[in-house]
């Protein structure tokens, strides 16, 4: 089955353009049984999203990041633990407009992402190289950077189950996608890394999902290849039809993925 979240980032700006948002996405994807649809709203709308869609149902519920502790004197921090307690199973993180905005570094990024661990939620960890960096030949560089830092002290078994996806950051947001073919020597770069980092077995069964600039019309193009367990769409998320379109291509073309 594919894997497919939405990262609604920081919209919409109001809980009634939330509410909208997500009835209109229950009434087309509440009962979907062929791919893992994970949403991820801003912290504040998880509660009204998981109202909408029930606990029980097939969607499943995620943060855009958390914290690495899971209590005490943080002021604006969000814990792991309360995501976990409130019925959140998934967390992106290390999304690159958190490492440009905030600052997090890989460090920081790995503290969140054993915290997440810790407590049961499943992190979706985010690598990716700028513009500059692809032109430079140094993309392997920084995804093996990423992920060993990322990944430190992480073990065997906690690595197979973490999801990871490639979003050059250049493809974010842009309306240029990353072509097919790029996508794929990425991602066996990313299963060679972690090949490297672990052991063979880990670099088959991790999820690698792909992110940037995709939406209702350019992804029937890249629902073909089964290295790729799904994929991480942001702005064209937020658009509950355009996102629908989404997940029903990629339903039709990628039946036999499996997640
Ligand atoms: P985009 O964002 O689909 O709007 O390019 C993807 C992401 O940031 O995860």
């Amino acid at each position: 089955m594919p894997l497919i979240i939405a990262n609604l980032k920081c919209n919409p700006s109001t809980l009634r353009e939330a509410r909208r948002l997500f009835i209109s996405l229950k009434k087309g994807l509440g009962n979907i049984r062929k791919a893992q649809v994970v949403v991820c709203p801003p912290f504040l709308y998880i509660p009204e999203l998981i109202k909408i869609f029930g606990r029980a149902g097939k969607i499943k519920f995620g943060a855009q990041d958390c914290f690495w502790e899971k209590e005490g004197a943080f002021t604006g921090e969000v814990s792991p633990l309360s995501l976990k307690s409130i019925g959140v199973s998934f967390v992106i993180l290390g999304h690159s407009e958190r490492r440009i905005n905030f600052a997090e570094s890989d460090e920081m990024i790995n503290k969140k992402l054993k915290a997440a661990l810790s407590v049961g939620l499943l992190p979706i960890l985010c690598v990716g190289e700028t513009k500059k960096e692809r032109r430079e030949g140094r993309t392997f560089q920084v995804l093996k950077k990423e992920l060993r830092v990322g990944l430190k002290g992480v073990s065997a078994k906690n690595a197979s189950k973490i999801i990871l996806a490639y979003e050059p950051i250049w493809a974010i947001g842009s309306g240029k996608p990353c072509e097919l073919n790029e996508i794929i020597v990425e991602v066996l770069s990313i299963r060679k890394i972690i090949a490297a980092l672990y052991r063979k077995k880990v670099a088959r069964e991790v999820k690698v999902v792909y992110g940037g600039s995709i939406d209702a019309e350019n992804i029937s193009k890249y629902s073909t290849d089964s290295n790729l367990q799904g994929f991480l769409i942001g702005g064209a998320s937020l658009n509950s039809r355009e996102f629908m379109k989404i997940v029903g291509t990629i339903v039709k073309k990628n039946s036999d993925f499996n997640f």
